[in-house]
């Protein structure tokens, strides 16, 4: 039987509405609304597309949204100067460094200079301590988007084995510890790892992201499993265009899982409604008022 779809377009709206009213509810206290600060560095096609949707979708949730573009030639320095900037500015909540930046700016430098209180990526290294400590801080979206989309799809994933496929900072490991706050026993494979297909086969939640176009085989999942697809590949299509397709073969999964996320409209919309989530959480937070009962 083919697996459940599960629809991140629609569960993403669900989680992009309660941030607009926690929005809406934290603006008296507040005093204005939220406001995510967004830095664009260079003309990448795909990193345009992310920040003018972020754009818009912060502005339809009734946050103020501002876009800070930079040349791809900008310095160090002077990209530093600007990161520090929002970082001073008391009327700025969030800031996000769309990565990659390019060649020649180092992004580990650029992230150190965010106030950890605005790091609604969850990138700096002060959110991932605290992830690992367990403490309250902010969490990465692309992986929060997946665990959110997995208890959507299995309700409680206490005890659950979850094998999470790629190790980097911006997925895999923000993932798998994750994944292993909600009580998960967890696996991160990368490309070392040995006998890929049978750990798989023990994933009863199998996360994938290592950017390879359908890389996971239908061989690879174990009957019922919950197949999380973080996989955003272009590839030709038949018709001599392209399209995209994920890290997983879906035709493949979807006859064997018990539900799996499709590419597009599964963890790709998550992360911008995340990104939300935590913009509130930041304005709340920095300002010492309450998250507003309405984020869920
Ligand atoms: N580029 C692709 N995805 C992301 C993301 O989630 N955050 C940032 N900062 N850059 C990205």
């Amino acid at each position: 039987m083919a697996a459940q779809i599960i629809d991140g377009a629609k569960i993403a709206e669900q989680v992009r509405a309660r941030a607009a009213q926690a929005a809406a509810d934290l603006k008296p206290g507040l005093g204005r609304a939220p406001c995510l600060a967004v830095v664009l560095v260079g003309e990448d096609p795909a990193s345009q597309v992310y920040v003018r949707n972020k754009g818009q979708k912060t502005e339809a949730a009734g946050m103020r949204s501002l876009e800070v573009k930079l040349p791809a030639t900008i310095s160090q320095a002077d990209l530093e100067a600007q990161v520090r900037a929002l970082s001073d500015d008391d009327a700025v909540d969030g800031i996000l460094v769309q990565l990659p930046l390019p060649s020649g700016l180092d992004s580990n430098r650029v992230l150190a200079l965010v106030d950890p209180a605005k790091d609604v990526d969850g990138l700096t290294v002060q959110s991932a301590g605290r992830l690992l400590a367990a403490a309250q801080g902010l969490r990465p979206c692309t992986p929060e988007g997946c665990v959110i989309l997995a208890k959507e799809a299995l309700g409680s994933l206490r005890g659950k084995n979850c094998v999470v496929l790629g190790r980097s900072l911006l997925v895999g490991k923000t993932a798998a510890l994750l994944f292993l706050a909600e009580d998960c026993t967890i696996s991160i494979a990368h490309s070392r790892t040995q006998d890929l297909p049978e750990l798989c086969r023990s994933a009863d939640i199998l996360v994938a992201a290592i950017g390879k176009p359908n890389f996971v085989r239908g061989d690879w999942v174990k009957p019922g499993a919950c197949v999380i697809d973080v996989g955003i590949n272009r590839v030709p299509a038949e018709n001599g265009k392209s399209k995209l397709v994920g890290d997983v073969n879906f035709a493949e999964a979807v006859e064997v899982a018990g539900s799996i996320t499709p590419v597009p409209g599964g963890v790709g919309p998550m992360t911008i409604a995340c990104l939300l989530r935590n913009t509130v959480i930041a304005a709340a937070t920095r300002k010492g008022l309450a998250i507003p009962a309405s984020l869920g």
